[in-house]
C-alpha cells in the first residue's frame, strides 16, 4: 500500500508526541502562463502549454493548538514538443513555489520546523501528478445552453438567478453537493494524460519578517524567527537535503541574492551537500534578455509586484535581466529588511512509487472561496495570546466536523531526538576552521 501523509510527517515529528494536521487543496484551475509568452502572429492557441495551478495549505496543531503553517502553489506546466499534432502533452514542470511558512511559538513541545517544512515539501513532491489532472476546472467555461437555465455564472441577470434559486429551494431532496455533482460533472472540467517526462522544481524567496501567516504572533515572546542571512541558510539546508534525498545527481540547485556579487554567494554554497550548486536561478535567460519573457509572475511576490511596477512605468519592454536584479535590491520592501535571495531547483526525482491522495490525508475543497474560508479561520485569527492558537483550532474542528463529518488527520511522531553530543562534534570544526580563514583576508 502506498504511503500517504500521516506516513512520511511522521518521520520529521518529535517521538511519541500526537499532532494533528490540516491540509487543505483546492481544486485545479487551469490559469495565464507565468512567464509572459512573447506575441507571436501566428500562434495557435490549442497549440501552447498549458498551466495548472493548485494551492496547498498546511497547520500543524499540538494539544489543540494551531502552531506551524505552511503555503505551497504547484504549478503544472503541460508542454507539447514541436510538431506534435496530437492533443498530448509529451512533458511537463511540476513547480512548487513556497508562498509561506510561519510559526506562533505556542507548541506545548519542541519540534522543527525545518524537519516539517523539508517533511511537507517531500510530501507534495511524492503526489501522483495524475491528481492534479483528471479533473481541472478551464480557463473558460463553455456551459452548453441546454443547462444554462439551471446554472448561476457569470453572466446570468439577476431576475434570472433569483428564479434558479427559487426553483433550487422547491427541490429540497437535492442538496448543495448533488447538484454539484448532476450540473458540474464531467463536460464543465478538463482532464489530461499525464506526461511521462516531469521536470520537478521548487523555487521560493527567502525574507524574513516577523509574522506572515498568524497575525500578532510576534507579540508572543516564546516566537523564535530567523535573522535574513539564518533565514536563508535554514532554507538552503532543507532544499539541499532535499536535493541529494529525493533528486537525480545532475540536477540543479541555484541560488541568487539581489545586490550581492558571486562570491558572496558562493560561500553560503560552500556548506551544501549537493554537488550542483550555482550563482544564479532556475528562471533561464541570459543577462541581455528581457526580465518579462523569463521572471514568473507568482501571488504576493516581491519579484512579481517589481515586474507589474515596471509595467507602469512603461519600462517593462527595456528592462533586461540584469537591470531587474541589481534594481530589484534598490526597492524599498528590499531595504527594510535583511539578507534576501531567490532559491531554486530543478530536475528528475528518484521516487519510486508516487503516492495517492486519500481524503483521509486531503480537504480538497470544491471552490477556491472554500479554501481561502476555512484557511481563514487560522490567518483571519491574532496570536498576540494563546488564546487565538486555541481559537483556531476550535473553530476549524468544528467547522469540519459540522459542514464534513470529518475531523484534522492525527500523527503520532516517529523522530527520535538528535543526539546533543553530536551537535558539538559537528560544530567544533566548523568554528576552528572558519577563524584562522578570516584572519588571513584581513
Ligand atoms: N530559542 C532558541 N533557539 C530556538 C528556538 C527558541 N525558542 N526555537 C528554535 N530554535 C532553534 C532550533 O533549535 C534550531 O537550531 P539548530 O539549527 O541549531 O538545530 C533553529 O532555531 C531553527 O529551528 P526550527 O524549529 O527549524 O525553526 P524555527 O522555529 O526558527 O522556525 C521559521 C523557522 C518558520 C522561519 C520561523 O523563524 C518563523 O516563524 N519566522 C517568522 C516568519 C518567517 O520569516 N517565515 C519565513 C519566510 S520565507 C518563506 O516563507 C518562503
Amino acid at each position: 500500500m502506498s504511503k500517504g501523509l500521516a506516513d512520511i510527517l511522521k518521520d520529521y515529528l518529535p517521538k511519541d508526541k500526537t499532532f494533528d494536521i490540516l491540509h487543505l487543496q483546492n481544486s485545479p484551475v487551469e490559469v495565464r502562463p507565468i512567464v509572459t509568452v512573447e506575441a507571436q502572429d501566428n500562434t495557435d492557441n490549442d497549440l501552447s502549454d498549458v498551466t495548472i495551478k493548485i494551492l496547498h495549505f498546511f497547520s500543524l496543531a499540538y494539544n489543540k493548538k494551531f502552531v506551524f503553517g505552511m503555503e505551497i502553489h504547484v504549478y503544472i506546466i503541460l508542454k507539447k514538443a514541436e510538431n506534435i499534432s496530437n492533443i498530448d502533452y509529451s512533458t511537463a514542470d511540476r513547480l512548487l513555489f513556497v508562498s509561506k511558512a510561519d510559526t506562533n511559538g505556542y507548541c506545548d513541545v519542541k519540534f522543527s520546523a525545518k524537519q516539517i517544512t523539508k517533511g511537507l515539501i517531500r510530501y507534495l513532491f511524492s503526489i501522483n501528478p495524475s491528481h492534479y489532472l483528471k479533473k481541472v476546472i478551464p480557463l473558460e467555461r463553455k456551459y452548453p445552453k441546454s443547462n444554462l437555465h439551471k446554472l448561476i455564472t457569470k453572466e446570468t441577470k439577476l431576475d434570472d438567478a433569483l428564479h434558479i434559486l427559487a426553483e433550487r429551494c422547491n427541490e429540497s431532496s437535492t442538496t448543495k453537493e448533488m447538484r454539484y455533482q448532476s450540473t458540474l460533472s464531467e463536460p464543465y472540467y478538463n482532464s489530461y494524460k499525464t506526461p511521462s517526462d516531469i521536470t520537478s522544481k521548487l523555487c521560493l524567496f527567502t525574507r524574513p519578517a516577523d509574522q506572515y501567516l498568524f497575525a500578532e504572533s510576534s507579540k508572543n515572546p516564546k516566537k523564535h524567527t530567523l535573522s535574513g542571512a539564518g533565514l536563508l541558510k535554514w532554507w538552503l539546508s532543507i532544499i539541499d537535503e532535499l536535493l541529494c534525498e529525493l533528486f537525480m545527481e545532475d540536477s540543479i540547485g541555484k541560488l541568487r541574492i539581489p545586490g550581492e556579487e558571486p562570491l558572496t554567494i558562493r560561500r553560503y554554497l560552500k556548506t551544501t551537500k549537493f554537488k550542483n550548486w550555482m550563482v544564479g536561478d532556475i528562471f533561464g535567460g541570459t543577462a541581455n534578455s528581457l526580465a518579462i519573457f523569463s521572471i514568473p509572475l507568482f501571488s504576493d511576490d516581491p519579484k512579481s509586484r517589481f515586474l507589474h511596477e515596471l509595467v507602469e512605468e512603461n519600462r517593462v519592454l527595456t528592462t533586461n535581466l540584469s537591470t531587474f536584479w541589481m534594481e530589484l535590491q534598490e526597492r524599498q520592501e528590499f531595504k527594510l529588511s535583511e539578507t534576501v535571495s531567490v532559491i531554486g531547483i530543478s530536475g528528475h526525482t528518484i521516487i519510486p512509487n508516487f503516492l495517492n491522495v486519500t481524503n483521509k490525508d486531503t480537504m480538497i475543497t470544491l471552490s477556491k472561496k472554500e479554501y481561502k474560508y476555512i484557511k481563514n479561520y487560522i490567518t483571519g485569527e491574532e496570536y498576540n495570546s494563546e488564546e487565538g492558537a486555541l481559537e483556531s483550532y476550535e473553530n476549524v474542528t468544528n467547522y469540519l466536523a459540522y459542514k464534513f463529518n470529518t475531523e484534522l488527520l492525527s500523527v503520532i511522531g516517529g523522530m527520535t531526538p538528535r543526539v546533543k553530543t553530536q551537535r558539538v562534534v559537528e560544530t567544533q570544526p566548523v568554528v576552528s576552521i572558519l577563524q584562522p580563514r578570516k584572519k588571513a583576508k584581513t
